[in-house]
């Protein structure tokens, strides 16, 4: 990764609902192209809040984000629409994500179907033999296609929910603790496939967690959020040696293990 090559850039974000606290406060950092950047924090320091922001799921009350150098709060429905094939988002739950009345199939075929593009990208190879390969790329054999979430392990959702984010070919991903809910060896397996995914694609990661060890193990930096703001921020080597904050002191203490 070039230190230069920025993809996206968040600057001063602020988020407030009505007229209590800010939930973020003044929340600035960019992610290199090709860099994970992971963003740790206690349970509601705002870590979900500032992703959302970031691919404008949620409008921020105030600063800016660009993404690829352009102003992403100034783009229009049309021109953002066309932005979101581009960045994707991995949840926590990996059951909540999946609609349980769609079998794996039409799952995956949706975002082709949303951006419209369904001839064109699924024609050639015919839809089967794309989706196949989706499937492929997470470890799923093709009988998953014609079953439904609730026939699966947690571990094997999360894989769905995976080829159905890179289903329109992303190039920067939000992975929010996508490992959280899944037992210690599934997760260890599924954060090894998110790091062969983003080796074969050159994919941008945002890894939010609250587990140190695992942000050790996959980010190039480290975002470190306490009550809605950046308190550190660092490369991980360094960050976890020699923390500056004793709340990031906490975090790496919090977790000696790999758990997530
Ligand atoms: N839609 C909302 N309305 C009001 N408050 C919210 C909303 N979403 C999140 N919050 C609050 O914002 C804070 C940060 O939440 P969140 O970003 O989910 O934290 P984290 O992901 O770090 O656990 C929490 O106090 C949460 O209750
Ligand atoms: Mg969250």
């Amino acid at each position: 990764m070039s230190g230069s090559d920025v993809l996206v850039k968040a600057r001063g974000l602020v988020k407030q609902y009505g007229p209590g606290a800010r939930v973020v406060d003044d929340v600035s950092f960019t992610i290199g192209r090709g860099e994970t950047l992971g963003l740790v924090g206690e349970s509601g320091s705002g870590k979900s809040t500032v992703a959302r922001m970031l691919l404008r799921l949620i409008e921020p009350t105030d600063g800016a984000v660009s993404y690829g150098g352009r102003d992403l709060l100034a783009m229009k429905a049309g021109e953002l629409r066309a932005m979101r094939r581009r960045m994707q988002i991995v949840f926590q739950d990996p059951f909540a994500a999946l609609n349980p009345r769609m079998k794996v199939r039409e799952i995956l075929a949706e975002p082709f179907a949303i951006h419209g593009e369904r001839e064109a990208e699924l024609r050639g190879k015919g839809q089967r033999g794309r989706l196949r390969e989706m499937l492929g790329e997470v470890g799923l054999e093709e009988s998953a296609l014609e079953r439904y979430p609730h026939e699966f392990s947690g571990g094997q959702r999360q894989r769905v929910n995976i080829a159905r984010a890179l289903a329109l070919r992303p190039e920067f991903l939000v992975l929010d603790e996508p490992v959280s809910a899944l037992d210690v060896s599934v997760g260890a397996q599924v954060i090894n496939l998110l790091r062969d995914l983003q080796r074969r694609y050159g994919l941008t990661y945002l890894f939010i967690s609250h587990s140190m060890p695992l942000v050790r193990y996959l980010c190039d930096r480290v975002a470190v959020m306490r009550k809605g703001r950046l308190v550190e921020l660092g490369e991980c080597e360094q960050v976890c040696e020699a923390p500056r904050e004793a709340y990031t002191r906490e975090l790496i203490g919090a977790t000696p293990e790999m758990r997530v």
